[in-house]
């Protein structure tokens, strides 16, 4: 009977419950902490955002189950336990609700939203045609499980679509880069970015001053990566230069984005808080259960996190 325990501040544990009870019976879910009295007796753990030092007092743990896609929480944990494998969330709608934030966003850019919002502050009517998606590039930074389906919905409204990975990818109908010196070759036609990458040492900062600048004059920033890939004052420059002509954000260095933040006042800013796409219970529980069994079995769960790439 194997017993999981279940950490999150901001997901519904009563829906994950009814989830896992018709799923797998003979799974027992713990909620941290009110519902464990024998740290002894956890097999698994289903978090988001533990307290560091919570899974090194589990002594017989046996699966690490990330609730979101993003590990970098979980590694950032001193004493996380290393011997005990981690999985992510991959789930199909997970993946169909980030697709539709970044075309939601992609539109809004494309479409030249946050110029109209200004002239309509101003009571300003001035005709600006955007130009067909046909003659726009969307480049996106990460091309893995969500990068690459965001990728063919743009592609198929039309978008020139270019994608950058750590490893060479092959994606049909999007121009596949990798390596820094492909990184620059799609900064240099992306008009609309998109960061869907990992938060790892190599990626921390990357949407900085230096990536900007290689950018197209005017060029639009999406960012539903973390937080910490943005170095927020460049992007606040970058703004104020026109560099970028706006800036669609999902995640932020802190969150929730403190009051009196200067990105609170910046119109050219989109705000969404973190909620670009969670995973809905009713769909990631069968990855969770699957994992659960798969380790019972003395196999590796599904979707393994590397610790020591990061992601
Ligand atoms: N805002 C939200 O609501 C939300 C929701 C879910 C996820 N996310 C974020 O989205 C991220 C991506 O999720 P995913 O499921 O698509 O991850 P994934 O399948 O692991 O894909 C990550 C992609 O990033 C690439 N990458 C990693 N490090 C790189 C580097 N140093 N240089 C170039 N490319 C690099 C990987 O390259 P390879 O293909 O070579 O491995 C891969 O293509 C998550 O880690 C999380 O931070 C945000």
């Amino acid at each position: 009977m194997p017993q999981l325990l279940f950490f999150s501040r901001i997901d519904d544990p009563g829906q994950w419950r009814s989830t896992l009870a018709r799923l797998a019976p003979d799974v027992t879910m713990r909620i941290w902490p009110d519902e464990v009295d024998d740290v002894a007796a956890i097999d698994c753990a289903l978090v988001w955002k533990p307290p560091p030092g919570l899974l090194a007092r589990l002594p017989n743990l046996r699966l690490i189950q990330s609730m979101g896609a993003g590990v970098d929480g979980l590694l950032a944990d001193p004493e996380l336990p290393a011997h005990v494998p981690m999985a992510r969330v991959v789930d199909p709608l997970l993946t169909q609700c980030m697709t539709e934030y970044v075309v939601l966003h992609t539109l809004y850019h494309h479409r030249l939203m946050p110029l109209f919002a200004r002239r309509q502050a101003e009571g300003t009517w001035q005709e600006i045609v955007a130009p067909p998606a046909q003659e726009r590039t969307v480049g996106i930074l990460g091309l893995g499980e969500l990068g690459i389906a965001a990728a063919r919905a743009l592609a198929g409204l039309g978008f020139r679509v270019c994608g950058w990975s750590r490893s060479a990818r092959s994606v049909a109908g999007i121009t596949c880069r990798s390596t820094a010196a492909g990184l620059a070759e799609m900064l240099a036609e992306t008009e609309i970015l998109v960061c869907l990458l990992p938060l790892t040492a190599e990626t921390e900062d990357i949407l900085g001053a230096n990536l900007f600048a290689q950018l197209p004059h005017g060029a639009a920033l999406i960012n539903c990566g973390r937080g910490r890939h943005l170095v927020e004052a460049d992007l606040l420059a970058a703004l104020d230069s026109g560099q970028l002509a706006g800036a669609s954000l999902d995640v932020f260095r802190e969150e929730p984005l403190p009051a009196g933040h200067p990105f609170w006042a910046q119109r050219d800013i989109v705000i969404t808080p973190h909620v670009a796409s969670i995973s809905h219970p009713e769909s990631a529980a069968q990855l969770v259960v699957e994992n659960i069994r798969r380790v019972w079995d003395g196999l590796p769960p599904r979707y393994q996190v590397d610790p020591a790439r990061g992601y």
